[in-house]
């Protein structure tokens, strides 16, 4: 697949002439995120409040598992503002940051921002954390992680508690995480909300030096994710 370098048109609509639109988060990207949204609020709702069956959380688990493992690849190989190198932001350039976070004045950072680019990180992280430890819980009833017969039970026992603690870490970085886009679209007067679930382009005082990729590179990746998480369920009891 070539890479395409993005020459993004002026927004003859912005009000502002130096300001136009680039494009940052290519679709793959934006459908990862589409999918970690509406996939880890039904397994809250399923997991915390018992709503649906069992077997309906453990497969939306696997839904979520395999969005994680293409996240994890894309980040490897995918576009420059996917890349693991933009989410471990330096402490110096987080320092530098701070000043542009608290100011009223739309950052107009092209990708993540350094603060921004470390909540990402421990949020995958996270999500992965609770997702791994699912694959091993132990339940009372005929339901169990499809690897959880695989391991000792002392191992069992402690994943099992980690997966059932974890819900309130998660749930209180995903609310930071949307009081942060929340508090950019009201006080900085910059909404980020309409480019990562929409077109992918941000408004920018400048060109960035970004490739976007997808394609044939995107698709092989989903598939490698997909295939990896079908090993695990051949792995397990299939419910
Ligand atoms: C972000 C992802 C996930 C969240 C937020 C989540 C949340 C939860 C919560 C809150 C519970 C109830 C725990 C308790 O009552 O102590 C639960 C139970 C469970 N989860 Fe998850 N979970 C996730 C992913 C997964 C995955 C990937 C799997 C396995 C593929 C999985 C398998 C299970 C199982 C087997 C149970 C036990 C259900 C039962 O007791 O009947 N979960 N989950
Ligand atoms: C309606 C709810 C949500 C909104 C409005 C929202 C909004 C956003 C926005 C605007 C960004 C881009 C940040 C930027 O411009 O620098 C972003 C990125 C991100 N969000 Fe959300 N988000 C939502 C739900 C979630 C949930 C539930 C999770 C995880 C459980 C999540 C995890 C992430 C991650 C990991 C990124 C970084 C993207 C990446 O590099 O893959 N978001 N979100």
């Amino acid at each position: 697949m070539a890479k395409r370098k993005h020459r993004a048109k002026p927004n003859q609509s912005r009000p502002t002439p130096s300001l136009r639109t680039y494009p940052v988060w290519d679709a793959h990207l934006r459908a990862s995120h589409w999918l970690i949204t509406g996939l880890f609020g039904a397994l809250f709702l399923s997991g915390h409040f018992g709503l649906g069956p069992t077997w309906l959380h453990i497969w939306l688990g696997y839904g979520l598992i395999t969005v994680l493992l293409f996240r994890l690849g894309w980040g490897l190989i995918g576009s420059d503002s996917a890349r693991w190198g933009s989410l471990f932001p330096a402490p110096s350039r987080i320092m530098a940051y701070l000043p542009l976070l608290f100011s009223r004045q739309p950052s107009r950072w092209p990708g993540h921002n350094p603060v921004g680019a470390l909540s990402a990180l421990v949020l995958i992280g996270l999500l992965l954390i609770q997702c791994l430890s699912g694959l091993f819980v132990e339940t009372w009833s005929e339901y169990r992680g499809p690897l959880a017969e695989r391991m000792p039970r002392s191992f069992m026992m402690a994943m099992t508690d980690l997966h059932s603690v974890l819900r309130w870490p998660l749930l209180a970085l995903v609310i930071v995480h949307l009081t942060a886009v929340f508090a950019y679209l009201g006080l900085k007067r910059e909404n980020r909300i309409r480019p990562i679930f929409g077109n992918g382009e941000l408004i920018l005082d400048r060109e960035p030096t970004l490739e976007i990729r997808g394609g044939r590179r995107a698709w092989t990746t989903w598939l490698l994710a997909a295939a990896l998480t079908a090993l695990v369920v051949w792995l397990g009891p299939v419910y």
